[in-house]
């Protein structure tokens, strides 16, 4: 079954936000919170690799007058990769890992607000409920092919373009 690329991404969100909470949650219990972040950051690449490969260009490409909105969330994905990084390089018993997840989740909780409330209302109202659920499909097709981790050459090679190209 096909669906639309706008509920596709935003499931990935409401996953996202699952694992936030979860985290939030943990308290003191580090080993889950280790796991949590695994998780989290492993969800992350792969959603940030689906629209930095088909969303965005492609709403760039349909959309011109959201052309500002698409570079400037190429910028926060590029945030958040780089704080993805240096936590997979961080002991969760580091006083420093909690802090650098907690402005993680700030970073993505503010982007996907903005995808959700400001610029993929306006993708919906400019695009065909056909051309919707085309990328949809194009998006499922790519997932068990994207990168989950941000290290992966292919992770990296995609990030780079998204703020370079
Ligand atoms: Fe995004
Ligand atoms: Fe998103």
């Amino acid at each position: 079954m096909s669906s639309d690329a706008i509920v596709v991404l935003k499931e990935d969100h409401k996953k996202v936000r699952r694992l936030f909470r979860e985290f939030e949650r943990a308290g003191q219990a580090t080993q889950r919170k280790r796991e949590l972040v695994g998780e989290i950051i492993a969800e992350l690449t792969v959603h940030t690799y689906l629209e930095n490969e088909i969303m965005y260009p492609l709403v760039r490409q349909f959309l011109p007058d959201l052309e500002d909105d698409v570079l400037e969330s190429y910028e926060e994905h590029h945030v958040v990769d780089v704080l993805a990084l240096e936590l997979l390089e961080l002991d969760p018993s580091n006083e420093h890992f909690d802090a650098k997840t907690t402005v993680l989740i700030e970073n993505v909780r503010h982007h996907v607000e903005e995808e959700e409330t400001d610029w993929f209302p306006k993708v919906r109202a400019g695009m065909s409920r056909k051309d919707l659920l085309d990328i949809g499909a194009q998006i499922e097709l790519m997932r068990p092919s994207a990168p989950r981790d941000p290290r992966d050459p292919k992770a990296k090679a995609s990030a780079l373009k998204a703020i370079t190209a």
